[in-house]
């Protein structure tokens, strides 16, 4: 009854912002990414009679096993009550994670951390479920979790109910060697959560226009991904990046992730693409910038943001498979 599964985190090419249904994790809109090969999670989940209680730990690298802290816990435990009331068991289970990157500074440990969780006590508690209803389980931990389930470039369809708000590859990974230059500015965690932050998505007077601008938006990043077109799918991205950020700064209370460290990526990426790199900018709720580029400008990308003052750490990202159980455990 022990089983570990590798999750990829994802990085949104139009994001997520907003929830119809707070408790279900339904979205106000669609929203399409590409998973991360770099920047992933490691959990292993154990269900045992022997078992207590419900434990969880983390493998933090640097200072070795360590109990999770007491909310990121307590959502955790949510999940597995979950995953275990639908599997009919009532056994205790022992929960270690490890993270390649760190976590809750906006590069969406929620996503790759829900979805290795998802997959992992589904295995060991023996729950087959297809691909789609593991997207739906993924997404009543974290949103965006469901968009690490899948292979490569994923869709999550906003739906109408619960049943019909999950998310598919629509091109495996291995279709584009698309790079996420992941930029770390901050390595600390984040002031405002993801959920309290999204949870004032509707005060923002622009959240409306937004809505409306998605579907086209959608269009256009599917159509760049078509064709292979980095200039297209660049643009819309990083447009549609700044048009979140938007909203998020003119909520009540406003919201500001942004340091000033991710400015100055920002004038360096742009900087260089005046001088004709194919290069863009996109932020999920942190301070860190994800540079998307073609394969051929990674290198050159990585090099101008590590001269960057605040930069603190960069990794290059390809897209990846989606979750799936992977033989060594972490105990
Ligand atoms: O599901 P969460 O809580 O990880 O929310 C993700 C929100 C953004 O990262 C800002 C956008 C997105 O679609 O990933």
């Amino acid at each position: 009854m022990k089983q570990t599964a590798w999750a990829p985190s994802n990085i949104a090419l139009v994001k997520y912002w907003g929830k119809r249904d707070a408790e279900l994790r339904l979205p106000l809109n669609a929203s399409l990414s590409m998973t991360t090969d770099e920047a992933f999670t490691i959990t292993t989940v154990e269900f045992s009679p022997e078992y207590l209680r419900d434990t969880v730990e983390i493998d933090t690298c640097t200072s070795g096993v360590v109990p999770m802290e007491e909310t990121a816990a307590e959502r955790v435990l949510e999940h597995v009550g979950r995953i275990r009331k639908r599997a009919g068991s009532t056994l205790f289970a022992r929960i270690r994670t490890k993270n390649s990157f760190p976590m809750g500074v906006g590069a969406a440990s929620s996503a790759s951390g829900f979805a290795a969780l998802t997959v992992a006590a589904c295995a060991a508690l023996g729950l087959e479920l297809s691909q789609k209803e593991m997207t739906i389980l993924a997404r009543l931990g974290s949103g965006s979790a469901c968009r690490s389930i899948p292979d490569g470039f994923v869709l999550w369809e906003a739906g109408e109910h619960s049943e019909d708000s999950f998310a598919y590859s629509i091109y495996p990974h291995t279709y584009w060697s698309l790079c996420d230059v992941l930029v770390f500015v901050d390595e600390r965690k984040k002031s405002v959560s993801t959920t309290d932050g999204m949870g004032k998505a509707m005060t923002s007077p622009f959240m409306d226009l937004r809505l409306k601008e998605i579907p086209r938006t959608i269009e256009c990043v599917r159509k760049a991904l078509e064709i292979k077109d980095i200039v297209l799918l660049g643009e819309c991205v990083e447009r549609e990046m700044f048009s979140m950020h938007a909203v998020m700064m003119t909520q009540n209370p406003p919201v500001l992730y942004w340091s000033d460290a991710t400015l100055r990526v920002f004038r360096a990426i742009w900087e260089a693409r005046s001088r004709g790199m194919k290069a863009y900018c996109t932020v999920d709720a942190g301070a860190n910038v994800h540079v998307i580029c073609g394969e051929e400008d990674a290198k050159k990308v990585a090099a101008i943001c590590s001269g960057v003052d605040g930069v603190v750490k960069i990794v290059v990202c390809r897209p990846a498979p989606g979750a799936h159980t992977v033989s060594t455990h972490l105990f």
